[in-house]
Parts: structure tokens; C-alpha cells; sequence
């Protein structure tokens, strides 16, 4: 804002001064100049308090020394209304020392009685400093709102991302396996009753297809909601590293501190997602030649860790407008109160997931731990 902007605005003084004179001089410095302000005086701590708890001030304006405060006692009421009111001392000489004092313990200003020039822009500026830091704090809130809701958001479309895909998986074993399963039957029936030889060869070639169709509705079944899930993260993870390895070919070892880790079902979606996705990212970009996923509930946080002896990557990498992946790790993590860190350099790419357990004695079985290499 500024100095014609400021003007303009009629704003609200309270000057706490025991003499009338003086506060009438007050008035005259900051009218002089076409100042748009209400003056409201008070000679009393008393009266100080009433008004501060009745009315909001831009700013107060008070005089050294009373007869039953000091302006100390004046801005600590003043700051316990609102701790960011503009608190200007306007006084005879009060000392270096005095005058320091009152600086240190956050007045905005001092402004001597033969210098009321300086009154104005003092004002100007403690009012300024005073709305920035208010439209930042309200800015800062505003962001905090949107971040809560975005993650809400995110907590959301997660659950039901993950709901949708079980019911389809569902379907697709409930409606698709059993009329695949039902062709098979009655397709080996024809292959066995039959003494056409084309006819027999084309049953076992139709069979074959139903195999593999069979094989594509489990394999997407699987990617859908994997019920390997089921019997804990521990197994779900192994088995996604050994799948990895036999896929890809990049060597994979798989260490856990814990056999058994029990955790909620939102938190094993989210560390089983965030080790596919790293996974993926692995055989999709690193050229690695060998990759070690990590898990440990140690220390009360669920921690997994996939890290490759890949290329690296660089925050270009991560900015990249049309990849989601990473960033859905971080999103997703937030919806279970975790959180993942990348870390990386020429020798490779960790992603690490913490994920806080509220009760780390129930979740961790602590069972012999293995690895896999
Ligand atoms: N393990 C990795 N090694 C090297 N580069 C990686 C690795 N993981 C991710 N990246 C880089 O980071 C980018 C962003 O990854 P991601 O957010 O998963 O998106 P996407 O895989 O869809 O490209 C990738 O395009 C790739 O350039
Ligand atoms: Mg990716």
C-alpha cells in the first residue's frame, strides 16, 4: 500500500496520553496532511483496556511515561489482544537505554513529541508491515486449507481407487473365469466325443486360447488387486521382487528385518504400490543391473526402501509435466501419514517410504527374519 493508498483509508488510532495538549498536537501532525484517521484518545490504563477490548485498532499510539502505566504495560495489553498491532511510542527523551528497551520487546517504533513529522511515516510503515504480515498469515491459512483438502482428495480418490479395482478384479474372476471355465469344460467334452480328427484339433486349439485367456484375466486380476496382499506385506513384496526378477532379468534381493508385519489395509496397499511403481520405474528407465528392496518396521516406522545401481536421475527427471508416478508416491503416502524420499546419485536411485506406525509393539511380529536373494 502506499503512502496515498494509506491516506485514503480512514483508519482507526487509539493514543493512550495523559495530556491533552500533547494528544491535540498528536491530532494536528497526523490531520496535517490530509491524513484519514480516527483518533481515539484515552489517559488511562483503564480506559486502554476498555477500548483495545471493545474496538480493533490499526494502531496504538502511547506516551512513555503515565501516571498509572508505563507504555511497556500499554503494548503488552495492547499485544495480548492481538500480538501484530502497531504499538508506537510518542514521548519526550526517554533515554537511549529506555528507547532500546522498547524496541526490543517489539515496539514498532519511537517517535519524540518535538519531531511529530516523523509520526506519519512511522505510522505508515508499522501499518504497512502490520497488513502484509495479515494477508500473509491469511494466505498461509488459505494454503493450508487447500493442501488439507487436496489430501483429503487424495486419501479419497485412493480408497476408492483401490475399492474399484477389488470389484473388478471380482467380476472379471466371478463373470469372466467361470464362463471361460465353463467353455473349457464343454470344449474338452466335444474334444473327447468326437471321431472327426479336424474337429478335435480345432477343440484342443480353442483350448489352448481359453488357457491363455484364462492366464491374461488372473494376470490382470492380480495387477488389479493383488490377493497375494492377503497373506501380509512381507509375502506381497517378495513375491513382487522374485516376479521382477524373473520378468526382467535385473537381479533382485529382497531383505526384511520382520517375517510377519501386520499393518492396516490402507498402509499395505500403499507400501505394495509404491514398491511396484519403483519397480517399474527400475526396468523403464534405470539400466540397472540389480536392484535390493529394503523393509523394516524398526524404530516404530514402517520403512521400505527400493534402491537400484542404475543411471540416476535429476530434478529434471522428477519435473517432467506428464509423469505421475513419483509424484503419486509422495500423494499417496500423505493419505497414510508417510511420506517418500528419492535419493540418488551416478551410483543409482533409492525411494524410500516411512509410513509412522501408531503402534509399532502390535504391528511387528518379531518372528526370525530371511531374506531373498
Ligand atoms: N529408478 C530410476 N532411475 C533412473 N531414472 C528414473 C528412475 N525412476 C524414475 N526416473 C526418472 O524420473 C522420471 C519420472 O518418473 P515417474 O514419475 O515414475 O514417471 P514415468 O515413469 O511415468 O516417466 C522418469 O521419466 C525417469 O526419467
Ligand atoms: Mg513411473
Amino acid at each position: 500500500m502506499d503512502a496515498a493508498t494509506l491516506s485514503q483509508t480512514p483508519l482507526r488510532i487509539l493514543h493512550l496520553e495523559d495530556n491533552p495538549t500533547d494528544h491535540e498536537l498528536v491530532k494536528i501532525a497526523l490531520q496535517r496532511d490530509g491524513f484519514s484517521a480516527t483518533l481515539t484518545w484515552v489517559d488511562t490504563f483503564d480506559a486502554l483496556a476498555r477500548q483495545l477490548g471493545a474496538v480493533r485498532f490499526d494502531a496504538v499510539l502511547a506516551d512513555y511515561r503515565l501516571p498509572d502505566c508505563s507504555a511497556l504495560d500499554a503494548m503488552r495489553l495492547a499485544r495480548s489482544c492481538d500480538p501484530t498491532t502497531p504499538f508506537i511510542i510518542v514521548s519526550g527523551a526517554v533515554g537511549e537505554t529506555a528507547a532500546i528497551q522498547l524496541l526490543h520487546e517489539g515496539a514498532n517504533d519511537y517517535v519524540l513529541k518535538d519531531g511529530l513529522h516523523r509520526l506519519r511515516p512511522a505510522l505508515q510503515r508499522a501499518i504497512e508491515a502490520h497488513q502484509n504480515l495479515v494477508a500473509k498469515q491469511q494466505a498461509d491459512l488459505r494454503l493450508q486449507e487447500s493442501q488439507q483438502r487436496i489430501a483429503e482428495l487424495a486419501r479419497h480418490l485412493q480408497t476408492s481407487i483401490e475399492t474399484e479395482r477389488t470389484t473388478i478384479a471380482r467380476e472379471i474372476h466371478d463373470e469372466i473365469g467361470s464362463v471361460l471355465t465353463a467353455l473349457k469344460f464343454d470344449l474338452s467334452w466335444i474334444g473327447r466325443h468326437t471321431t472327426d480328427e479336424r474337429i478335435s484339433s480345432r477343440a484342443a486349439s480353442a483350448l489352448e486360447t481359453i488357457d491363455q485367456a484364462i492366464q491374461s484375466t488372473q494376470r490382470i486380476m492380480v495387477n488389479l488387486r493383488p490377493a497375494v496382499l492377503d497373506q501380509g506385506l512381507v509375502h506381497a513384496i517378495e513375491w513382487l521382487a522374485r516376479g521382477f526378477e524373473k520378468r526382467t532379468g535385473i537381479k533382485t534381493v529382497f531383505h526384511t528385518t520382520h517375517q510377519q508385519i501386520k499393518l492396516p489395509d490402507e498402509v499395505q496397499q500403499v507400501a505394495y504400490r509404491t514398491a511396484q511403481e519403483a519397480l517399474t520405474n527400475v526396468s523403464k528407465h534405470a539400466g540397472a543391473t540389480e536392484v535390493s528392496v529394503y523393509m523394516t518396521p524398526d524404530t516404530g516406522v514402517l520403512s521400505l526402501e527400493i534402491s537400484d545401481n542404475g543411471k540416476g536421475l535429476g530434478d529434471e527427471d522428477l519435473a517432467k509435466p506428464k509423469s505421475f508416478g513419483i509424484r503419486g508416491l509422495h500423494e499417496r503416502a500423505r493419505t497414510v501419514g508417510g511420506w517418500v524420499d528419492v535419493s540418488t546419485n551416478q551410483q543409482g536411485t533409492a525411494v524410500i517410504l516411512s509410513v509412522p506406525l501408531t503402534d509399532p509393539g502390535l504391528y511387528a511380529d518379531t518372528s526370525p527374519a530371511g531374506g531373498t536373494p
